[in-house]
């Protein structure tokens, strides 16, 4: 790969480099994911469902409108070449993924309190809930203040948050092969689907400097 010479001007995220299409494999297939659980999660849409998920619907609908917007926008906010062609885009994109964020997180605080199998759910659930409107928040300051490389590292926090909805879809099926009991699989992963990502989400961010820093066309 030859790295490209940025000047101060043309690279908004001037640390960052470039990256061939060999290396951007990992993006694509972080939003191929995060796209499928946007679309199952829209089937939510199509009638109000019987049991546990359809008793707060209203609340659920707008869960799932914030979340499915934050999944469908995050992965694009990450790519250079996007955000070198416009930034006005990057800004307004960004705008709205915050929202989304906000009324993902302000419905999904509220559906922690009423989520099966008690306080373990209700804990988990209701941090990451806090901490996905708290890391938005806190990218949204920085960038506030021209602290493009702060921004950069909370909105990477933050997206590995909102991806617990891609974990959480892949580890509870996984849990159920392995002969792990519903209820026992349900209070591990409202934990599991969140924290393995933050740790990756720091372990990216701490790691040496490499030549390919941002793994986005
Ligand atoms: C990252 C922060 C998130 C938190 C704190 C959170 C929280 C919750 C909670 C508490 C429930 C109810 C669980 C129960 O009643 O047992 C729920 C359900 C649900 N959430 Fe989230 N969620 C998050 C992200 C997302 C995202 C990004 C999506 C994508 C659209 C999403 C889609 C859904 C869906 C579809 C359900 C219904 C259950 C199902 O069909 O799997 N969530 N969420």
């Amino acid at each position: 790969m030859t790295a490209t010479p940025y000047s101060a001007s043309t690279a908004p995220f001037g640390s960052q480099l470039p990256v061939s299409g060999r290396s951007a494999w990992p993006w694509w297939l972080m939003t191929i994911m995060s796209g499928g659980t946007a679309i199952y999660a829209a089937h939510y849409f199509l009638g109000r469902p019987t049991g546990h998920f359809g008793e707060h619907f209203p609340i659920l609908l707008a869960h799932i409108t914030g979340g499915g917007v934050a999944l469908l926008l995050g992965p694009w906010q990450f790519s250079t070449k996007l955000r070198e062609r416009s930034l006005n885009l990057h800004r307004s994109l960004g705008r709205i993924y915050l929202a989304a964020v906000a009324l993902g997180s302000l419905a999904g605080f509220t559906l922690a309190f009423f989520s099966e199998e008690g306080p373990p759910t209700h804990f988990g659930f209701g941090a990451l809930a806090v901490l996905w409107f708290a890391t938005g928040l806190t990218a949204y300051r920085r960038i506030l203040r021209g602290n493009i490389e702060s921004h950069r590292q909370w909105m990477v926090r933050n997206y590995a948050l909102t991806l617990a909805a891609v974990t959480l879809r892949n580890e509870l099926p996984l849990m159920l092969v392995a002969r792990v009991q519903l209820s026992d699989a349900y209070m591990i992963v409202s934990w599991l689907c969140w924290v393995p990502n933050l740790l990756v989400a720091e372990w990216l961010l701490r790691r040496p400097a490499s030549p390919v820093k941002q793994f986005s066309p």
